[in-house]
């Protein structure tokens, strides 16, 4: 019987048990044998390998996180660390590798494959980061967390009338920061994609200040060159801009823990299940990804070598609403 294995690398995100829990499970009603590789790329080095079978996999759907467990291993980065991996494979007969996980991770699934070992991708990051995929695993979850965390918040700006910085994870990415801040109605959103100056935000917050608003929310992203510290160090020194009183929330690994939606389940569940049948077919070297509404696969090369765009005609949309 034919080996495959499955392995989610990078930052954790909701969903990723729904991916493993398809693969495992599609691939044994093609006839392969499965196995997981724990901790990421770390177990391929270390040798952390263990069989899974369909009940294995029962009962996780419903749980955020990765029942495999993740990391990132700078080991597999170097040629010494990726010989070393694919002696493990060897070891075991394993024949071709499923990798569920975000940029980094598929960039690592790329250097496998161009040592000519069958890999196909999973996408999969709350960053929505990875050409190839017009969404990724975790997104939704951790978009709706990030909602629910600005709603709660809105309560407070508005009883005290205060102004809030909310930040966001996505890394250099501004996707969630940008979705969170328009589903969320917030009055500024800051990204990486356009810079944005403490004077120009606390411009904006003093005309909505003056306009008569009770309060004001800035979805803040990570990545921006002024983050939430930076802008609140800046508000610090210049109260008086501002009209509000402010105060800082950052969501930090919150984003990540949530149960997965419905949306990512079956995002999951169906781009697992693409991946397997593409390798039964004898497909690899490709990211599956959801383009259009379907599972797509994208070359490797094609992934690593390419930048998602965010569509910056939301951000102007988002500044329309907030007057
Ligand atoms: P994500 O997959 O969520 O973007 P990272 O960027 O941390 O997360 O990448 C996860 C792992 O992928 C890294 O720890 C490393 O093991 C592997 N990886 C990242 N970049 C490369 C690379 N250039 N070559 C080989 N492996 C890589
Ligand atoms: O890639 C997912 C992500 O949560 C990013 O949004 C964030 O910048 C990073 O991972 C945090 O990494 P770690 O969990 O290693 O602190």
């Amino acid at each position: 019987m034919k080996s495959m294995a499955v392995l989610t690398s990078g930052g954790d995100a909701p969903g990723m048990n729904a991916a493993i829990r398809s693969v495992v499970r599609v691939g044994i009603d093609k006839g392969w044998q499965i196995m997981g590789i724990r901790h990421g790329y770390s177990g391929l080095i270390t040798n952390n390998v263990i069989p899974l079978g369909a009940r294995d996999v029962s009962g996780i759907i419903q749980q955020g996180g990765t029942m495999l467990g993740s990391a990132r291993c700078p080991e597999f980065k170097t040629m010494e660390g990726r010989q070393q991996a694919l002696r493990v494979l060897q070891e075991h007969k394993i024949e071709a590798l499923v990798i569920i996980g975000g940029g980094g991770s598929q960039t690592g699934a790329h250097a496998l494959s161009q040592m000519g070992f069958p890999v196909i991708g999973v996408a999969s990051t709350i960053d929505n980061d990875l050409y190839g995929s017009d969404i990724t695993i975790g997104v939704d979850t951790a978009l709706n967390i990030a909602l629910e965390a600005i709603d709660r918040l809105k309560v407070t700006a508005l009883s005290h009338e205060r102004a809030f910085l909310i930040e966001v994870m996505g890394r250099d990415c501004g996707y969630l920061a940008l979705m969170a801040g328009i589903a969320g109605g917030a009055e500024a959103i800051v990204i990486p994609e356009v810079e944005t100056d403490p004077e120009t935000l606390a411009d904006e917050l003093r005309s909505a200040y003056e306009r008569g608003q009770a309060h004001a929310l800035v979805v803040v992203a990570e990545g921006a060159k002024y983050n939430a510290a930076a802008l609140a160090d800046y508000f610090k020194e210049h109260k008086e801009r501002l009209g509000f009183d402010l105060r800082v929330t950052t969501l930090g690994h919150v984003q990540r823990g949530g149960a997965p939606s419905a949306y990512d389940r079956l995002l999951a569940t169906r781009l697992g299940a693409d991946a397997v049948e593409r390798l039964t077919l004898g497909e690899h070297g490709v990211l599956v990804g959801f383009v259009k509404g379907e599972p797509t696969a994208t070359p490797l090369t094609e992934v690593v070598s390419n930048k998602k765009p965010l569509d910056l005609r939301l951000l102007e949309l988002a500044r329309m609403l907030a007057r």
